[in-house]
């Protein structure tokens, strides 16, 4: 992520997140935060942002701190390429953990994440100024694990493979 992507990553992220959204000039911060670790996913042909996400390395942890696809884009496995990315990402800067919240109401984020092993090992209560909802505290095991890896690999075949049975070529040509 770029400064220059913070137009269109604007007209998502208020979509995606509701009142609870990021500013414009929380994304500056990230994007000067030396922890911090952000990446876009783009429509190879026009170019257009399709979704976004990135984490805080703390430690041996990498923080996913947001995730988010362009509502017209869900459902064609962006959102899960951007974390698998994340993942891959993660390992190269070191981390040895991935964490994050997630809203206990976010039933399609959950999915998601049980899929590649998250598991549910504390809330936050109250986490959520906007509605004072509580947040679900997800770990993943080790992502060095040899057991991680091959679950990574499983699913990145997987989404490989269903893509590649699919006509769409903003499914098959996105960059992240
Ligand atoms: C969560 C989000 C990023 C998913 O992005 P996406 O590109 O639509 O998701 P994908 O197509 O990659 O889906 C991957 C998996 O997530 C789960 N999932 C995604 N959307 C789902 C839905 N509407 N219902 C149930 N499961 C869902 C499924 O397990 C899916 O795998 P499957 O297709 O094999 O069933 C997207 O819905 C979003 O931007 N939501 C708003 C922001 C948000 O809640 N971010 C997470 C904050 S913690």
């Amino acid at each position: 992520m770029m400064l220059s992507d913070l137009d269109e990553v604007m007209e998502i992220e208020p979509v995606a997140f509701g009142s609870h959204h990021w500013s414009r000039q929380s994304f500056v911060n990230e994007l000067n935060n030396p922890t911090g670790h952000y990446f876009v996913a783009s429509d190879e042909g026009s170019g257009k942002l399709l979704g976004y996400s990135g984490f805080w390395l703390v430690g041996e942890e990498a923080h996913i701190t947001t995730l988010a696809v362009h509502p017209e884009h869900r459902r064609q496995h962006i959102g899960e390429r951007l974390l698998l990315h994340d993942i891959g990402q993660a390992e190269k800067v070191g981390a040895n953990w991935m964490t994050l919240e997630v809203r206990v109401s976010n039933q399609m984020a959950q999915q998601l994440y049980y899929k590649y092993g998250f598991k549910n090992l504390g809330f936050r209560r109250n986490y959520y100024q906007d509605n004072s909802e509580d947040a679900l505290v997800l770990w993943t095991e080790n992502i060095n694990a040899p057991e991680f890896k091959a679950l990574v690999a499983r699913r990145q075949a997987e989404v490989e493979a269903r893509l590649g049975c699919q006509d769409d070529s903003a499914q098959r040509h996105m960059e992240v």
